[in-house]
């Protein structure tokens, strides 16, 4: 087991993306306390215990500054650490630059960098206790390219991996790596509004000619959160099909 008896935070676990990484994750050994908006994360975290596995679900918003130190903390006093952190929810609000309201702008902002920045910023004093942290965040490919009607989104993930390489300078003198994932298309939730004759033109566009799957995705997470990753900080691991290079 590559996570065995570590403690791991996951956001966005409920669904696609999470709900891959917080089940790879409990299979691998670790506690996964999942955070999420939607109650459907209790059934992942049901699911997990089903299997034999160890998960928890707790409904609060990544942008709740107060709910979430309230939560790490009280995690901490139970577990006695917290070895990973997976800044893994986001959302998106596609406009092109001249139609995209400042409502679009400022949601996707909150979650995607602010969310990141009030969980990560909750974590660091527990990691340093404990002189060990794994803090993986969700970019995106979007975040290295651009990508049409995506300002307020490739602006959050292009921020994602700018945090990751800060903090890496901050905190990896405490045993903390930080570092980030930047998935390219992926099956989940978040697009299959998607309409269908658009998905031969992006899979034409990929060299590998296929789309990923979310397990893809959380096998990336997984290296980068386990003891093998003990030299790695500071990077964003590009797993889009060979789409970036
Ligand atoms: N699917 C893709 O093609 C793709 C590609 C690149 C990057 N990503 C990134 O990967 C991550 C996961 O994507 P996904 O496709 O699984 O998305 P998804 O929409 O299926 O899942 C995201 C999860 O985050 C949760 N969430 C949203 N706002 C939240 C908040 N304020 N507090 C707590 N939880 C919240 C949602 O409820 C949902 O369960 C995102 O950060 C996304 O930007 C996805």
């Amino acid at each position: 087991m590559r996570l065995k008896d570590k403690i791991a935070i996951v956001t966005g676990g409920a669904r696609g993306i999470g709900q891959a990484i917080s089940e790879l994750f409990a299979k691998e050994g670790a506690t996964v306390i999942i955070i999420d908006l939607l109650p459907q994360g209790q059934q992942v975290a049901d699911e997990i215990k089903t299997h034999g596995g160890r998960a928890e679900y707790h409904q609060i918003s990544v942008t709740d500054k107060a709910a979430v130190e309230s939560l790490f903390k009280k995690v901490f006093g139970k577990y006695g650490k917290i070895d990973i952190l997976i800044n893994n929810a986001g959302i998106t609000r596609d406009r092109t630059l001249e139609k995209m309201s400042e409502e679009e702008w400022d949601a996707v902002i909150d979650v995607n960098l602010k969310g990141v920045f009030i969980c990560t910023q909750a974590v660091v004093p527990f990691m340093k206790e404990n002189k060990y942290g794994r803090i993986v965040s969700a970019a995106s490919n979007v975040g290295l390219r651009g990508n049409f009607g995506q300002t307020n989104y490739a602006a959050t993930k292009a921020g994602v991996i700018a945090m990751a390489k800060t903090w890496t300078l901050e905190f990896g003198k405490y045993g903390i790596t930080a570092n980030a994932i930047a998935p390219g298309f992926t099956m989940t939730d978040m697009v299959n509004k998607i309409p269908e004759e658009h998905f031969v033109k992006i899979k034409e566009g990929i060299p590998l000619r296929t789309v990923a799957q979310p397990l893809d995705i959380a096998y990336g997470y997984l290296y980068l959160a386990s003891d093998e990753a003990r030299f790695v900080s500071g990077i964003c691991l590009t797993i889009d099909g060979g789409t970036s290079r």
